[in-house]
């Protein structure tokens, strides 16, 4: 052996002090401030099983945010690790340039058109889900450039959408503390409100507020020019912006203004892929035929990374009969190992029939728990789609009134949630879960006692600092 390596404690022998210590030397975390983190120390998860995770000091936690939105189904799957073995074993990396391809790649390209709509019958690998927005941008310039519009240059998102943090991703998301930095949005994207009813609509009914949110977009397309608009993307429901979930007239209006203006619609399934809300997709449950859909996370439930786009006939058919070389690409573009992974993960989620179990039994299950959850004093909205839920504290329940949000009271609750041994995050005032799918009903059970305990002390801990 390494005699340096000889000389390094045994991983699990170093103490969570040890651990904090070389994190804060040389490991600089995402979207953290570095400083702070490092005077605090991290929290080191290491290890996991179904919903569960075990941190450093061996303290149990129910996680119920899937990991960030992937682990769909759960922790410790040996499918998973039995195919990411046999494949790293017989063929650990092969490229997809050059017009080559791998067994795993194809096979799992051909899953993935026969999980999804029919008018899906291509997918372009890419490594995550940023990457595949990053596609999404040069796949809609690309289709405008094919059929004669180079001028349809414009990407049109929603305030508060994540969209992921390469350039483009970044850019298309709608994150207002993402683009002060690094210069962003990149020219050609434009951004129109969320449609955010607790926000932005409480005077109108849900439905009517569906229907003026769509017409935002249509305004936008009127004021850049519908020749100068290539696309429109969103989220199903906004996750990483607070699982915002939108009227059910929504969606259909908006499919309805891309269709008048001939405009690409692109549906960002990063998170609501793959069974989150019931369907395979979230668009299949929110009424709307995109045209395109990225997709990460739930496709190798996060064991491995993996994302990419699913192309639909009508971009598909101008890029293949039409297009020549498309220069675009990833070294990772289907990946063999990461393929395999999505493969298993893929027939596990069919085998134990996970979408039909959120979309009939857990999804609604978790509904009435929320429900249930509705009549604490702090919560002024309890939401639910699937397994992705959402509850918007107020400071003053009969009115709706919220909390100055520079007391951070989500961050106060979260507080109490990591203290109880429950992950659940807080986007601003908003606490929001999305559990891995094989939750049973006395897992939501536990989780609504755990919620209720957490917003229990929540509430003690605002009356003691005076902020109620
Ligand atoms: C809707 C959505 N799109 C894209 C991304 C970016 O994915 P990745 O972090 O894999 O690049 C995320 C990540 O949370 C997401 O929620």
């Amino acid at each position: 052996m390494n005699p340096a390596v000889a000389d390094l404690p045994a991983r699990r022998e170093r103490s969570t002090a040890e651990w904090q210590a070389a994190d804060a030397a040389h490991y600089l975390h995402p979207f953290t401030d570095f400083k702070s983190l490092a005077n605090k120390g991290s929290r080191v998860i290491t290890r996991a099983d179904n919903l569960y995770l075990w941190d450093s000091d061996g303290h149990k936690i129910f996680d119920a945010m899937s990991g960030l939105w992937c682990v769909n189904v759960g922790y410790g799957q040996q499918a998973l690790v039995d195919a990411a073995t046999a494949q790293l074993k017989e063929l650990p990396f092969y490229n997809s340039f050059f017009q080559t391809a791998t067994p795993p790649a194809i096979e799992l390209a051909e899953l993935l058109a026969e999980v999804s709509p029919e008018s899906f019958q291509h997918v372009f690998f890419s490594g995550s889900g940023s990457e595949g927005n990053d596609t999404v941008v040069r796949m809609v310039r690309r289709y405008w450039d094919l059929h004669g519009q180079p001028q349809r240059q414009i990407l049109i998102s929603r305030h508060n959408a994540y969209h992921g943090s390469t350039m483009a991703g970044a850019s298309l998301g709608g994150m207002s503390d993402m683009h002060a930095q690094g210069g962003l949005p990149i020219p050609g994207i434009a951004h129109i409100q969320q449609p955010f009813w607790f926000a932005h609509g409480r005077s109108m009914s849900r439905e009517d507020f569906g229907l003026v949110a769509a017409g935002w977009l249509e305004k936008k397309i009127l004021e850049l020019g519908p020749q100068n608009v290539a696309a429109f993307i969103g989220e199903p429901v906004q996750g990483a912006g607070g699982v915002i979930i939108p009227p059910s007239t929504y969606w259909p209006e908006v499919q309805r203004i891309c269709d008048r203006y001939g405009i690409l619609l692109v549906a960002d399934e990063v998170i609501c892929g793959f069974g989150r809300t019931g369907n395979w997709w979230g668009s299949e449950t929110l009424g709307f035929r995109p045209d395109l859909m990225t997709f990460a996370k739930g496709v190798t439930s996060g064991y491995i990374p993996l994302g990419g786009v699913m192309v639909g006939e009508r971009v598909a058919r101008t890029l293949i009969d039409q297009g020549g070389d498309f220069n675009h690409g990833y070294t990772y573009s289907g990946h063999p190992v990461a393929c395999a992974v999505g493969l298993a993960n893929i027939r596990l989620i069919q085998r134990e029939g996970l979408v039909e179990r959120v979309r009939t039994d857990t999804g609604p299950y978790l509904a009435e728990l929320f429900a249930s959850l509705a009549d604490h004093p702090l919560v002024g909205e309890a939401q639910t789609l699937g397994l992705m839920g959402a509850l918007q504290l107020v400071r003053d329940k009969s009115s709706g009134t919220l909390f100055d949000p520079s007391l951070a009271v989500g961050m106060v609750c979260r507080g109490h949630c990591f203290g109880n041994g429950l992950i659940m995050r807080a986007v601003g005032d908003r606490m929001i879960i999305a559990p891995p799918l094989v939750i049973t009903r006395g897992q939501i059970d536990e989780l609504g006692q755990l919620i209720r305990r957490c917003l229990d002390l929540t509430l003690t801990d605002l009356r003691t600092r005076g902020w109620l």
